[in-house]
């Protein structure tokens, strides 16, 4: 294989303009309930907690780095440019941005959710969550609900799968029920910090992302993760994973 000759300072800079030139800054999505639609399973406290302040934190720090990313980018300033990058993929998720698109180019376009996925997995995980009263923790049917019996067994073990992915995650991270597009099958996975479902591959689609941060559980729950997991499902939206299954998978 032939070997690249390392960019210049100018090609690298031009890089970084074209590849930033459709990033956008973000605002707090609003949530489609109030936030103690989901109690007994999340406490209200938790959800305002979670939504004002730890998901807000992400995209203020996201549109931060943005803004002084294009600053050094137009100062020529390598070294800050490099470390901008890492607040862009806790903040944003971001792992896939910076050197390895160049060294293999890609399109940012097919990036996107990877690079927005701080922001972009808290957003999938509202939309995950609905209060029992319209319809949260009722289990799919249709094709979804036929897919997991046939891959999971049962929608039982695939939450006892889940739950014991999502406890075993060290630290922080989430645990996912995706659909591999490509392959036309579900599978679990789990990522850690921020990082994107992408990360496990590019043709994962989440259906149900679970933030197994302790911000996400520890003011009702305390550290015992597992008793967190065993409830969520009783706020799981899964018309929403439904959906989204429909919509991969005519
Ligand atoms: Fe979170």
């Amino acid at each position: 294989m032939a070997l690249r000759a390392l960019p210049s300072g100018k090609t690298l800079a031009r890089f970084y303009q074209q590849q930033i030139r459709g990033l956008q800054t973000f605002t707090l999505p609003d949530l489609a309930y109030d936030y103690g639609a989901l109690e007994p399973a999340i406490s209200g406290e938790i959800m305002q907690l979670h939504h004002q302040k730890h998901h807000q934190t992400y995209i203020t720090n996201y549109n931060k780095a943005l803004e002084q990313l294009h600053d050094a980018i137009a100062k020529g300033d390598a070294s800050a440019v490099v470390k901008l990058q890492s607040a862009i993929k806790f903040n944003g998720g971001g792992s896939i941005f910076g050197f390895y698109i160049y060294l293999y180019p890609i399109t940012l376009s097919p990036c996107n959710a990877s690079i927005f996925a701080g922001h972009v997995n808290h957003s999938i995980f509202w939309k995950n969550l609905a209060p029992p009263r319209e319809g949260g923790g009722e289990p799919p049917h249709g094709s979804l609900g036929w897919a997991i019996d046939q891959h999971f067994g049962s929608m039982e073990k695939l939450i006892a799968k889940m739950n014991a992915e999502g406890a075993a995650v060290q630290g922080s991270g989430w645990v996912w029920l995706a659909v591999d597009k490509e392959l036309k099958r579900l599978v679990v996975e789990t990522t850690a910090n921020q990082d994107p479902l992408v990360t496990k591959g590019a043709s994962l689609v989440p259906l149900v992302g679970i933030d197994v941060w302790e911000h996400a559980y520890y003011l009702q729950y305390k550290n015992v993760r597992p008793d967190y997991l065993k409830n969520i499902w009783k706020v799981i939206n899964w018309k929403f994973a439904s959906e989204v299954y429909a919509k991969e998978c005519p």
